[in-house]
């Protein structure tokens, strides 16, 4: 968006007073703090909450129609119908040259898995659906793991520890704490359970545009890194491997990540809002 838009946003509803003082104070001690431009207004918050909805919507409705045997292109399609009723738009498809309008990535998949019709679900596999929904503009980003029959112990296991990385990264992820806080609590967690982090892909903000500032990695120290300001809207995304962090990318396609030593990897994301009290899930 341009200056002129911004300043009328900034006439209508300014960011409150305590808010913007706070920032200055911090500013001016050299914490790391986000450009005003980034701090969302009742009404930007308004509209992300409703692509929220549609993106809960659909990945519950996703839940509901996966099975062993559908190919990756089926759900590419249910998560194209279900977003054009619903009044939304696809963010991922034509995003920078990705193809399709949501990432399937399976098993030792990481991320930005390409739907195609010859890529099938097996039985024992864990499948994480990452949709963007676009609703009037405002983008709301999430994903689920899914598990297809019947899952070994192990992957189950990877599934739900990095449910839990999740919700502990949104629990540190409080009004005046940081972005290191977040890395922190999940790369603690993650590893006392022997499980690694992936470090080359993170959370973002979000609502606006699809990645803005700031990168939210989910490795990190507390007490560092940018400082998470009420009006935020930002994305906590962990990548969880169970064998080593490190990742590669596809060199056909040039999008898909992949664990390197080719153990399984699983990611759940949420959009949530930094508020003056805590924080509120978008896409609930
Ligand atoms: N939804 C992903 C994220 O969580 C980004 C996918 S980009 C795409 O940030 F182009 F691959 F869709
Ligand atoms: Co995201
Ligand atoms: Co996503």
């Amino acid at each position: 968006m341009d200056k002129k838009i911004w300043q009328e946003i900034d006439e209508k509803e300014p960011i409150p007073e305590n808010i913007l003082q706070r920032m200055e104070e911090l500013r001016s001690h050299k914490a790391e703090v986000i450009e005003d431009k980034y701090i969302k207004r009742p009404t930007q918050i308004e509209g992300i909450r409703r692509a929220g909805v549609v993106n809960t919507g659909l990945l519950d409705h996703i839940g509901e129609v996966i099975h062993d045997g559908m190919s990756t292109q089926e759900i590419d399609d249910i998560v194209d119908a279900y977003t054009k009723e619903h009044g939304g738009i696809c963010a991922c498809l034509n995003f920078e040259g990705y193809p399709k309008n949501v990432c399937v990535s399976i098993n030792e998949e990481v991320c930005h898995g390409i739907p195609a019709r010859h890529r099938k679900l097996h039985d024992g596999d864990i499948v994480n659906v990452d949709c963007t929904t676009i609703v009037d503009g405002y983008y709301a980003d999430a994903s689920r793991m899914f598990m297809i029959g019947h899952v070994s112990e192990a992957r189950r296991r990877l599934v739900e520890e990095t449910k839990k990385c999740l919700e502990l990264g949104m629990e540190a992820a409080q009004p005046w704490a940081t972005v290191g806080d977040i890395g922190a609590v999940i790369q603690k967690y993650a590893q006392s359970k022997g499980y690694s982090v992936v470090r080359e892909l993170g959370g973002h903000g979000v609502g606006i545009e699809f990645h803005e500032d700031p990168f939210v990695s989910h490795v990190g120290r507390k007490n560092t890194g940018m400082v998470l300001v009420p009006g935020m809207v930002l994305t906590i995304e962990p990548m969880i491997n169970i064998g080593k962090p490190g990742v590669v990318i596809d060199p056909y396609n040039d999008w898909t990540i992949y664990t390197e030593d080719g153990k399984d990897s699983a990611q759940w994301e949420h959009t949530i809002l930094i508020t003056e009290t805590g924080n509120e899930i978008l896409t609930h």
